[in-house]
C-alpha cells in the first residue's frame, strides 16, 4: 500500500480512505437512483456517460437540498467588473498564520478537483482583511481550462484566466469543523489566485505539477503525499485583494462564503497546464475525459457590492455602489501600479 521514493514522500495509491468526505460518498453511475441523490452527484458539463449526471444549469433542480444553486441571490463565482468595484482604504491586509512551519498535505484526484488538503498536525489560518474570524484552510483546490483563455471560475471584466486556485478554510473560531462551517453564517473563507502562463512556475505550484507529481494523480480517487510545502509561498507579493460576500461554487451551493481575490496572479508553465489537462475525470479502467474546464458559470451579481483596497487613487463612497460613480474606476485593475491580475503580458512576478 505504501512505498517511500527517493524524494522521501510517501505514495499512496488509490486511497479510497475517509480522508477526503468525497470518497465515501461519490457513487459511480452505475448505483440506484435514490442512493444517487447524493453530494457527489454533479457535473461541470456534459458527458458521454451511462446515464445523466446534472450540470451546473440542473443543480438546483435536482436535489432540494441544492436549490440555492438555482434560487440563491448571493452566487459565486461572478464576473468582476472592475467599474463596479468600491474602493475601501479600511481593508487591511490579509494575515496568513503558519507559525513558521511548513506543513504535509496530500493531492486528490477527486474527479473533479486537483485538491490538497493539508494534514490536521500543520494548522494553517488566516484572519484580518475583510474577515472578522480566524479561518483554517481546509483544501486548496485547482480550476483550469482545455484552452488558455479559460478555466477560472472568476472572471475580470468578461474575461477568463487559465486556471483559479482556490484557498478553502473555515471558520475555527465559531464551527467544529468543515462540514458544520459550509452551511453556517460567516462559515467560509476562500482565497482565490489566478493562474497565468510563463516559463517559470510558482514554487508552491510547482511541487504540485510537476511532472513527477501531477502524474501520480492521473486517475480519480488517486492521491499522493507531499511534505514539506511552504503555503506562503503560493501568496503573490501583494497586500492588494478585491472581496464580497458569495457561495462555494459546487453544490449544495450554500451562501456561507467571504471571497477574497488576489490582485496579483500566481504562474505556471505551458507544460504544467498541460499535465493538469491530461488529468482524467475516471478511474483508469474508464474511458478518459478530462478533468479541464471544471468551472461553474458565473453568476449574477444583484445587489452585492465588491470591495477593493487596491488604491486607483479615487476615493469611493459607501456601498451600496453608486451607479454615477462607476465610470471613474473603469479600467484600473490595468494600471493598478504593481502588476495586478489584468496587467499585460506573462512576466514572472
Ligand atoms: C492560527 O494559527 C497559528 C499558527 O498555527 C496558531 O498559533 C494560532 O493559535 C491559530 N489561531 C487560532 C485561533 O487557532
Ligand atoms: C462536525 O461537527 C459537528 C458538530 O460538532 C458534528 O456533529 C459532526 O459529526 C462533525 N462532522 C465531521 C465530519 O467531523
Ligand atoms: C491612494 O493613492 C494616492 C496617490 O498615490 C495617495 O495620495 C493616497 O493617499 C492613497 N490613499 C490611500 C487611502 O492609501
Amino acid at each position: 500500500m505504501k512505498a517511500f521514493n527517493t524524494y522521501g514522500y510517501v505514495l499512496i495509491y488509490n486511497l479510497l480512505t475517509a480522508l477526503s468526505p468525497c470518497f465515501s460518498s461519490c457513487l459511480p453511475a452505475a448505483q440506484p437512483i435514490t442512493s444517487k441523490l447524493d453530494e457527489g452527484w454533479w457535473a461541470y458539463k456534459d458527458v458521454v456517460q451511462e446515464s445523466f449526471v446534472p450540470v451546473p444549469s440542473f443543480w438546483g433542480l435536482v436535489n432540494s437540498a441544492w436549490n440555492l444553486c438555482t434560487i440563491g441571490k448571493r452566487q459565486s463565482p461572478i464576473d468582476i467588473e472592475t467599474s463596479h468595484l468600491i474602493f475601501d482604504p479600511y481593508l487591511t491586509p490579509l494575515r496568513l498564520n503558519t507559525a513558521g512551519r511548513k506543513m504535509g498535505g496530500t493531492m486528490y484526484n477527486t474527479g473533479k478537483h486537483v485538491s490538497l488538503r493539508p494534514d490536521k498536525a500543520h494548522l494553517v489560518n488566516i484572519s484580518g482583511g475583510p474577515l472578522d474570524y480566524s479561518y483554517r484552510l481546509e483544501e486548496v483546490r485547482l480550476h483550469f481550462g482545455s484552452e488558455d483563455s479559460q478555466g477560472s471560475e472568476h472572471l475580470l471584466n468578461g474575461q477568463g484566466f487559465p486556471g483559479e486556485v482556490q484557498l478553502i478554510h473555515y471558520n475555527q473560531d465559531l464551527y467544529a469543523n468543515f462540514s458544520e462551517a459550509a452551511k453556517s453564517p460567516h462559515g467560509i473563507a476562500v482565497v482565490s489566485i489566478f493562474i497565468k502562463l510563463s516559463e517559470n512556475s510558482n514554487t508552491f505550484l510547482n511541487r504540485m505539477l510537476n511532472r513527477d507529481t501531477i502524474t501520480r494523480i492521473n486517475y480519480k480517487h488517486d492521491a499522493f503525499l507531499l511534505m514539506g510545502l511552504n503555503i506562503a509561498d503560493l501568496y503573490p507579493d501583494t497586500t492588494r485583494y478585491i472581496t464580497y460576500e458569495g457561495s462555494i461554487t459546487i453544490p449544495p451551493c450554500y451562501e456561507t462564503s467571504t471571497w477574497i481575490l488576489i490582485n496579483k496572479p500566481v504562474y505556471v508553465t505551458q507544460m504544467q497546464m498541460h499535465s493538469l489537462r491530461l488529468l482524467s475525470q475516471n478511474e483508469p479502467y474508464k474511458i478518459f475525459m478530462s478533468m479541464s474546464d471544471n468551472t461553474r458559470p458565473t453568476q449574477p451579481l444583484l445587489q452585492r457590492c465588491i470591495r477593493t483596497n487596491i488604491n486607483f487613487s479615487k476615493q469611493g463612497r459607501d456601498c451600496p455602489n453608486n451607479r454615477a460613480l462607476r465610470p471613474q474606476y473603469r479600467g484600473n485593475m490595468e494600471d493598478g501600479g504593481e502588476g495586478g491580475v489584468g496587467s499585460k503580458g506573462s512576466s514572472k512576478k
